[in-house]
Order: structure tokens, then sequence, then C-alpha cells
């Protein structure tokens, strides 16, 4: 009998079938280009943060290059920044003048961005943060009654109309969940008792009746759909949807950083998504494109190499299952139905071998060049694949 899926299951399914996102962090904060926490960190008063908006005019900004380039790396969703913490929207409010649409650059960006990604075939996400700095009621609560509860407010309303202006969106990714104090950038005492002050179950229940099978992550201060680990590759508990999300840079600094330095390598970033994909999770890379709206030579080379290896192995990623096997000292695996896909992180030679697998093994090939691989079995499990080429393929 066919097992029943449940709702859940239902709408997590182009999740688990993509496993590769594209993060995008873009605002105002890529002018000073220092990153998305410029104005937190450097205590800029509001009333100079927010002369940025007039300068802010990103005539590069093409919406369709940024979703050719997801799709060209592999990726089958992304998720734009639509408002960081500082409170610049970059979609069209009702309830804010500090948006691209009123300001200098008079264009809504989500709806460019909505529409391309829809065209390429991607989905759609959208990261909204929740807390805004330009409220005092954010860094001191009590002292600001109204100004807390204002921010709070705004946050209602801002989801309803990115949930209704936009067409179809696939995922709700939030963020800034958490109350500041004035010392501190946030204070997580009562990290379960937030969902209270921003009314969070509502807001969500608002938002999967507008938005019928939208995914939601877990940073309103209630669990939804997914756990989003930031920087560090976690499994979740079987059965539940997770989303490991980090920088191609240096990981301070998700917006444009005009001189970063510390460019992960192509087999890293490759090692990440297949870690993620071991365990069933997702790989959401950012990218932080510059004022003008480019994202940047050393981000683009990276993730079209990453296509270029996903075009020959995808099928050991997409779609794929946790698997139990162990990779022994060299690498992971992941699986689809009774296929196990072994990926070597640190290349053996002619021969390589893994522990402990139970059943037996039929046969081998090497998806990089479609060749069969010898095979031996020993009666403890160990399975050994031979006449591999010297060098990884
Ligand atoms: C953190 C940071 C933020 C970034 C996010 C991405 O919460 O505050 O700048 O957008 O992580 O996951």
């Amino acid at each position: 009998m066919a097992k029943r899926v449940t709702q859940y299951q239902e709408r997590m399914r182009w999740f688990h079938k993509a496993r590769f996102g594209m993060f995008i962090h873009w605002g105002l904060y890529s002018i000073p280009g220092n990153g998305e926490w410029w104005m937190f960190s450097n205590r800029i008063p509001r009333s100079d943060y927010e002369k940025l908006a007039d300068r802010f005019n990103p005539t590069k900004f093409d919406a369709d290059a940024w979703a050719g380039l997801a799709a060209e790396a592999g990726m089958k969703y992304m998720v734009l920044t639509s408002r960081h913490h500082d409170g610049f929207c970059l979609f069209d409010s009702q309830v804010s003048d500090f948006t691209s649409v009123k300001r200098r650059a008079r264009r809504d960006f989500v709806a460019e961005y909505t529409t391309a990604c829809r065209k390429a075939g991607l989905k759609v996400g959208l990261y909204y943060s929740l807390l805004d700095w330009r409220f005092p009621g954010y860094f001191q609560r009590d002292k600001y009654l109204d100004s807390s509860e204002a921010m709070a407010q705004q946050f209602r309303d801002q989801v309803r109309e990115l949930m209704t202006q936009y067409g179809k969106i696939d995922l709700l990714w939030y963020d800034g969940g958490w109350i500041g104090t004035e010392v501190e950038h946030f204070d997580f005492d009562d990290m379960s008792e937030l969902h209270k002050f921003w009314r969070s179950k509502k807001v969500n229940a608002m938002a999967r009746k507008l938005q019928p099978g939208i995914i939601i992550n877990n940073r309103s201060g209630v669990d939804e759909d997914i756990d989003t680990p930031e920087h560090h590759i976690t499994a979740s508990a079987k059965g539940r949807g997770w989303e490991s999300c980090g920088t191609i840079g240096d990981t301070c600094g998700w917006g444009y950083v005009r001189h970063n330095p510390n460019w992960s390598t192509v087999p890293t970033l490759l090692q990440n998504l297949v870690t993620c994909t071991a365990g069933q999770g997702n790989y959401l890379l950012n990218v932080g494109p510059s004022p003008l709206g480019v994202i940047r030579r050393e981000e683009v080379v990276r993730l079209r190499a990453m296509g270029d290896w996903l075009r020959v192995h995808g099928e050991a990623i997409y779609d794929s299952e946790r698997c139990e096997l162990s990779g022994g000292m060299i690498g992971l695996w992941s699986r689809r139905g009774t296929t196990g896909y072994f990926h070597i992180f640190r290349w053996p030679g002619e021969e390589a071998q893994v522990p402990l697998v139970a059943t037996r093994a039929k046969s081998a090939t090497l998806l990089a060049t479609g060749k069969r691989v010898k095979l031996e079995q020993a009666s403890n499990g160990r399975l050994v694949f031979k006449g591999l080429p010297e060098k990884p393929p």
C-alpha cells in the first residue's frame, strides 16, 4: 500500500528536489561595501544612513542575468533580501517611504526579481527581516513601547504586501526575529517568547492562507518548515527539512564587501553542497552584488564551475535522500532509491574502499566518465571499487 503523503511532505517536495539555491544580499549597504551590518556596527545614525537611498541607483541591475546565472550554476531557487535589518525595502510598500520605489532608484526590484525567477524556471524565495534598526524600540523595547509596537506592525503589514503583490511565492525566508539591546546586537533571553511579541503565528497563518503551499523557515520565533543552520552544516532530525546557508567569501559579510580576500575554492563549495545532500538538506549559497547590481566575477566564476560539475553529477544531488552508508575516510554518500552515490572528496588512486555496506552491491559506474567500475565485496561488508583512474577524473 502506498504510504500516505502528509501535507508537510507535499509542500516540501520541490525543496527536496532542489538541493541548491542562490541567496542574494543586496541593498543600500552595498554602497559603503562593508557588508550588510554596516549601519549597526558603525552606529551610523538613521538620518545619515537613509541618505544612501538618494544614491542607490543600480543602473546595471538585471534580474534576468541573476536568474540566468543561478540556473547556469545548477541552482533551483533563489532568495532575495526584500528587506534587511536596515529597513530599506526593495519593494513597493504602503507602510514605508524608505523603499527603492519611492526613493532614487524608482524601481520595484522584488517585482523584477520574482518575474525573472519564474522565467528561468526557478522557485521564488523572499528574505525578510522582522527587526528594523531604524526603530528605537528595537534597541530599548521597554522605553520605546510605541516604537517597538510600530516595528512589529510594520512586519505584519509588509509580510501581507509581499504575499499579495508578487504572485506565487514559494519560500518565505525570515531573519532578525530577535530583539536587541543597546549594547549587544541581540538579546536571546526570551527567544521562545519572541513570537508573541511579533505575533508570528498569526502572520505565518496569514502567509499560508495567501500563499498555499509556501515553505516558511524557522526564524520568526516559530519552527515552521525548515531549519537554517548558518555557516555550518548540521543535518536536522530525519523527516525535518533543513537548509544550510553560507557565503562564498568571508563569513562576516553577506552584502557586498569591496575587498573580500578569502574566496572559498570550488572544491570547498562543492563539498559543502555534497555534505548538505548527504544529510538530505539544501545548500543556499550567497552572493552580494555591487551597488550597481552586478554579481562580481569571483562569484560568477565559482558558480559556473559548480554548474559544470552539476551537469555531470546532478543525479547524485537533486532529489536525493539521506544515505546511512559510511564513506570511510574519503567521502560521503547520497542515495536515490536503491542507488547509492559515493562522493569521493579525497581521491585514493586506483582503489577506493568503504566499510560496512550491509546490502549486496550489484554494480558500479563512475559518474564522471560513465564507465563501469569493478567491485568486490568482503563478507564483513567492506566494498572495494577497483581499477579507478589514478587521478580524479
Ligand atoms: C544573520 C545576519 C544577517 C544575514 C543572515 C543570513 O542572521 O544577521 O546579516 O542576513 O544571517 O542567514
